[in-house]
């Protein structure tokens, strides 16, 4: 194979700047699974991220502060191993670049080398600019993070609305437009008021992509799992359910635990007679 074989996935970051520049929208989900990576990838998504929701979903943890490295690489690994058409970032976890700079391109490379990221996503604004501007320049894509940052729940006291009132609206702009200029890609904005977003993406270049963050952005983020229905009781305001998976997986075990009580499965067709 030529070692000039271009970009392992379909989708590239410059085909990602192009689509914005096309409005076009740009669709993006989580995945944590090869299972999963092997289903988004038969589809049109154009980006997924291995977020470290991955905590919540994957993992059982009651918030994404404790996930680390080695869950993001081991769950990167899982999703770089099977897909081949969408653009590939993975999250860089709680405390993984905020200690200092070389801290953050380290671990921003190992999320390259080892978990095969094609890009990496850093929580925060103009706190985190040298960071975002070491990585870029170390020549990995960055993807930054405004509005509710999960990271930082313990100081934002709880999954919240962010930037409501003058102040706040003028220091995520800010944010952003300091992202840009530190050489961020693209940048999520999740759970802000839909005219905030709307001028945000106004004030930057780079495509923004929002949960909960109203229409008016350059595409849009779902949890994965989130979307396709895993669990009923779990109703924000932000969330379209596309599909009811709680009931297809209840349903299915159900009909398979009453088979096996009853005998009727494994059926002849099921059975080897030699
Ligand atoms: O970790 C994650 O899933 C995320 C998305 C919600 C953007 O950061």
């Amino acid at each position: 194979m030529s070692k000039y074989n271009g970009d392992k996935n379909d989708v590239t970051l410059a085909k990602i700047a192009q689509k914005k520049l096309n409005n076009e929208k740009l669709a993006m989900v989580t995945c944590y699974d090869s299972s999963f990576a092997i289903l988004v990838d038969k589809s049109p998504v154009d980006i997924v991220l291995v977020g470290d929701s991955l905590g919540n979903v994957m993992l059982g943890l009651s918030d994404t502060t404790k996930v680390t490295m080695e869950h993001m690489i081991h769950h990167t690994k899982c999703v770089s191993a099977v897909l081949t058409k969408p653009f590939l970032c993975a999250d860089m976890p709680f405390m993984s670049y905020q200690i200092s700079v070389s801290q953050g391109v380290e671990n921003a490379a190992r999320l390259v080398q080892e978990g095969g990221a094609q890009a990496v996503k850093l929580e925060g604004g103009a706190a985190i600019v040298p960071q975002v501007k070491a990585i870029t320049e170390a020549g990995i894509p960055v993807f930054g993070h405004l509005g509710l940052t999960p990271q930082s729940i313990h100081s934002m006291s709880g999954y919240k609305v962010q930037g409501r009132g003058a102040e706040a609206e003028t220091k995520m702009i800010e944010d952003a437009q300091a992202l840009e200029r530190a050489g961020a890609s693209v940048i999520i904005l999740e759970l802000i008021p839909a005219p905030l977003a709307a001028r945000v993406t106004e004030s930057i270049s780079i495509p923004t992509i929002g949960i909960g963050a109203g229409s008016d952005t350059d595409g849009q983020v779902l949890v994965l799992q989130d979307l396709l229905g895993f669990d009923h009781d779990f109703t924000p305001k932000f969330l379209k359910r596309y599909a009811n998976i709680e009931s297809v997986v209840t349903e299915a075990l159900n009909s398979y635990v009453s088979d096996v009580k009853s005998s009727s499965f494994p059926a002849g067709e099921h059975s080897f007679t030699k």
